[in-house]
């Protein structure tokens, strides 16, 4: 059967064309609740007690919000480990020593332990080596179909890497650490030049491409090849490090980790799996949620006369929970983890880190309302949802502060948080693989009945 006319006369016939189809599958997306009770099925892959369902055994970190007590969930402070070292020892100590600790990090998370002097020299020659994008890319990949979304020129950037490496399927650890070592060294600039491209696309600014340099530090560098005259002070470069260190890995069943396990374990390549994980987080509900604290505290500021009446800032952060303020999804965000329970040691980190920049940068007003959201969210959403659940602010609630006082653009806010996260997924690419030697398959129970064909002109 042929259909004679196939061209759409208008935009308004391709409209009803469209709204039409939605109609008839509105009901096709629709599965009650009770379904899932029926089938026992884990929501989110979390038990009962919103627990996460064990997929897989680790050594790269370990992120500890709880304890189980009798069988019930005991709420304690947030600890995080990388590779069994406290994540905030490793910050204290790099800020005491006043040096660069991400490259460190990273060494850390892909040989576990930490690296000598000489190691860690010859680690950071490495990485530099590495330091450029294939001739060509800028213009090919990154200045072709400009995108307002920088985690979305990243996904396509790190998966478009794939046709300039001479080996890019073999999966033995060489080849991958190799690999891994390259997107460390590449992916900040990959983030630097897309967001030039589109200040140039979008904002009618110059074109700066800025070039890292071998002999600085990733936190350098990035500041080095967004900002147009390439000035950044010492202050601003260790504080940027600080935050790569406190995003760099978080476990293996966080969203874009996992994402990263599950492509990995079909064993396909590593800039596949790379890009699927920049995809994951940049979602609202994950690394996505640094904008939207943004977007929030703004909305906040627009719609509450005076923040710093308790009152009236929980009148309306009530109003955001009730999907009636803010973006309508009903989420504080900045608030509230899976794992965390009474504090998230990286939240922690980044706010002490904040305050003591907003006294000196005069952010103190920000700074002030950030901490009232933190202080009344959980109250109000015990509240609100009539549940005793503990819940604290999580890493985006102070990071977005700590960048706009870095004068970092907030379409940056996300990517800085890829940026660091390369070295977590690496690491669990490179386990995944070399330990479970199981592809990634759990099971959909389908509750469609089978259906008899009826012939096109029979239907009704
Ligand atoms: N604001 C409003 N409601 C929230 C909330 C928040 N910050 N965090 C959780 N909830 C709600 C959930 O939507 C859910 O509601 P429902 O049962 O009506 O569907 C309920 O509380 C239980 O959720 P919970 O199991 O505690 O959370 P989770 O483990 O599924 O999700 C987050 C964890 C981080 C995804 C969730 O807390 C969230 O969306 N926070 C805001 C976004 C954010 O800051 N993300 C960054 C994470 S680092």
């Amino acid at each position: 059967m042929q259909f004679e006319d196939k061209i759409i006369a208008s935009d308004a016939e391709r409209t009803d064309l469209l709204r039409e189809l939605v109609e008839e599958s509105v009901s096709t997306y629709q599965i009650p609740g009770a379904a899932f009770d029926n089938y026992h099925i884990k929501r989110g892959l979390r038990e009962p007690d919103g627990t996460g369902v064990m997929a897989g055994v680790t050594r790269v970190c370990n992120a500890h919000g709880y304890v189980i007590n009798e069988g019930e969930r005991t709420p304690v402070d947030g600890e995080l480990y990388y590779r069994g070292y406290r994540m905030s020892t490793l910050c204290e100590n790099f800020v005491k020593e006043n040096r660069f600790g991400f490259a460190e990090t990273c060494y850390l998370l892909f040989f576990g332990h930490l690296p000598t002097k000489e190691q860690l020299e010859k680690f950071t020659r490495l990485i530099s080596s590495y330091e450029a994008l294939p001739a060509r890319f800028d213009e090919d990949i990154l200045m072709k179909a400009p995108s307002k979304s920088i985690m979305n020129k990243m996904a396509t950037g790190v998966l478009s890497l794939y046709a300039y490496d001479e080996d890019p399927d073999t999966t033995t650890l060489e080849n991958m650490l190799r690999q891994s070592m390259s997107l460390i060294a590449r992916v900040p600039i990959i983030a630097a030049h897309s967001y030039a491209v589109a200040r140039n696309v979008f904002g009618g600014h110059s074109l700066n491409l800025n070039n890292p340099r071998p002999e600085l530090s990733t936190a350098e560098n990035f500041l080095r090849m967004l900002r147009p005259d390439k000035s950044y002070t010492d202050e601003e470069a260790k504080l940027l490090d600080l935050c790569l260190v406190v995003h760099a890995e978080h476990g293996g069943g966080n969203n874009s980790s996992f994402a990263c396990r599950v492509l990995s374990s079909s064993g396909t390549d590593t800039y596949s799996a790379i890009s699927a994980a920049i995809g994951s987080l940049k979602g609202p509900r994950h690394g996505g949620a640094n904008i939207k604290v943004q977007e929030m505290f703004d909305d906040i500021k627009a719609g509450v006369r005076n923040p710093r009446d308790d009152e009236e800032l929980t009148r309306y952060l009530l109003k955001i929970m009730e999907g009636k303020a803010g973006d309508g999804s009903g989420l504080i965000y900045g608030m509230g983890h899976a794992i965390y329970t009474k504090s998230d040691p990286r939240a922690l980190m980044l706010k002490r880190h904040a305050r003591d920049l907003a006294e000196k940068k005069g952010f103190g007003e920000d700074f002030a309302l950030l901490e009232a959201i933190e202080r009344l969210t959980p109250e109000i959403f015990r509240e609100y949802k009539g549940i005793n659940k503990q819940m604290c602010a999580n890493v985006d609630l102070y990071s977005g502060l700590i960048y706009r006082m870095l004068n970092i653009p907030e379409m940056m806010y996300t990517p800085l948080f890829a940026i660091a996260r390369v070295a977590g997924w690496c690491a669990h690419r490179m386990e995944e693989f070399i330990t479970a030697k199981r592809i990634i398959r759990p099971a959909y129970k389908c509750i469609t009945p089978g259906r008899d064909y009826i012939p096109l002109d029979k239907r009704r």
